[in-house]
């Protein structure tokens, strides 16, 4: 494709993103499409000659769109929503057309350099101390998974030699994210040796408890080395109490991870940093902008004080990468498993230059606010009960009926293509998850959803 080429395709297809982006709320939330049906509409092999663009791109458009579920839907309120903002998705195409490597500073310095200095820029915004260092990697769960493979290299040092003696143990809440039992997993932690703590009524964890687990592991020869707390758990957003679980940790000597994927970006804003009280003390926090910061998917943060100890989990450099040693000069490639890394940094330095402190910080608030406002609503009615605290973005609630009442008032409001939530099960009850975090969701969106849920509740 020649550059005169890519500039008409080019433009056709900014052309369709802008109109897209204008006109999301023009499709149904959640993808209408049966199971198999793109697999049955695409060819079984490969072309074997290639194909014209205007093809490809018409294809794009009869194909491809009616599979999606549209996550930048303003009306998107399933899982934890997420936002593909403008400015973040521009710096996206900028990034493919680089197509760098940042493995290396070498492989380019940009890349490594724009990572150093958006992690510290973040990492003022959200209140951590100097000494924390940033790394990007895809995902919480593979930043979660990082952070437990420091934890177990301070606990166990040979262990990278020798591989586990099925000795340590890791303890986080039964509401922790699954992840976090992944990484244990992937690590050869063992699954018997991952202890889910019990929650209060808040669904925070039990400190209590921890501190008698710990007792009873230590008494049976076992060695605890890492505790994983979550300040905005999956199901309900808990925070749990991480001042007196940090006490636990450091007097175990255990590393202590906090899991803010979604609830950290709620740290930017100043009156709600008294939610994170003691996350300072942590060993590593991960953060994903691709939740709650308006940074497309993918791009999640994991911040440590102990990135040498993340690096011994992990350096291993073969001669074709040795390079001249340089203090100013990272390897990025050194703290992870990952060699090539993309520029992922480019879209949060758009995103935070375009919005700024004060931009972002209006956003969550505004979403914090209105699921305060939308919880009241909903409290009013004395068909539904709201069944959590709703310290951030997201809403807990259920029709008062049975479960399966909310199961079918769940699958009509979806199946409307006019709003898309998740559900979750609290204390043995279904219940409706509503999760605020898109950047083009107002407060109408937020009124619509529940005079239609309102109404569906009554002819379910
Ligand atoms: C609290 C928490 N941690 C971790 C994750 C996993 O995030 P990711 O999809 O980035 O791996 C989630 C996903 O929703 C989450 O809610």
């Amino acid at each position: 494709m020649n550059g005169e080429q890519f500039r008409e395709y080019g433009h056709q297809v900014v052309d369709w993103i802008a109109d897209y982006l204008d006109h999301t709320r023009d499709y149904p939330v959640l993808s209408q499409q049966k199971p198999g049906e793109l697999v049955d509409r695409l060819p079984l092999v490969a072309p074997e000659k290639g194909e014209s663009m205007d093809l490809i791109l018409d294809d794009f458009r009869k194909l491809i769109v009616p599979g999606i579920t549209h996550w930048n839907h303003p009306r998107f309120f399933a899982y934890f929503s997420i936002s593909a903002s403008a400015p973040g998705i521009l710096a996206e195409m900028l990034c493919a057309a680089l197509n760098v490597n940042g493995m290396l500073w070498k492989s380019s310095p940009a890349a490594t350099e724009l990572e150093q200095v958006t992690l510290s820029w973040l990492r003022q915004w959200i209140g951590l101390p100097d000494e924390f260092f940033g790394i990007i990697y895809d995902t919480a769960s593979i930043s979660t998974m990082h952070a437990i493979a420091a934890a177990r290299e301070m606990a166990d040092p040979d262990i990278r030699r020798r591989g586990g003696t099925g000795r340590l143990v890791l303890y986080t809440s039964e509401h922790a994210h699954s992840s976090v039992e992944k990484g244990a997993l992937a690590l050869g932690i063992g699954q018997e040796n991952v202890r889910k703590i019990g929650v209060d009524a808040e669904f925070r964890m039990n400190p209590a408890a921890l501190q008698s687990a710990v007792e009873n592991d230590k008494a049976a020869g076992k060695k605890p080395f890492c505790v994983v707390a979550t300040v905005g758990t999956t199901s309900t957003s808990s925070v749990d109490p991480v001042p007196a679980i940090a006490d636990i940790a450091e007097a175990t000597g255990m590393w202590l991870h906090v899991d803010g994927a979604y609830g950290g970006s709620a740290m930017v804003v100043p009156e709600y940093r008294h939610y994170f009280e003691a996350v300072n003390r942590a060993h590593s926090v991960v953060v994903n902008p691709h939740k709650w910061l308006f940074t497309p998917i993918d791009v999640s943060v994991l911040y440590t004080r102990e990135p040498e100890i993340l690096k011994r989990a992990f350096s291993l450099v073969p001669e074709y990468l040795k390079t001249a040693e340089d203090p100013r000069a990272l390897n990025y490639m050194d703290y992870g498993v990952q060699l090539g890394r993309r520029f992922r940094s480019l879209k949060l330095w758009f995103v935070f230059r375009y919005f700024g402190h004060e931009g972002v910080a209006h956003l969550i608030r505004n979403h914090v606010q209105w699921a305060g406002k939308l919880a009241n609503m909903i409290r009013a009615d004395p068909d539904y009960e709201v069944v959590a605290p709703t310290p951030f973005s997201l809403i807990c609630f259920r029709h008062r009926a049975s479960d399966q009442h909310n199961r079918d008032l769940l699958e009509k409001l979806n199946k409307s293509g006019k709003a898309f939530l998740s559900h979750t099960v609290l204390n043995g009850r279904y219940v409706l998850r509503l999760a605020i975090g898109n950047i083009a969701t107002t407060w109408e969106d937020l009124e619509e959803t529940w005079q239609l849920i309102q109404v569906l509740g009554k002819t379910t």
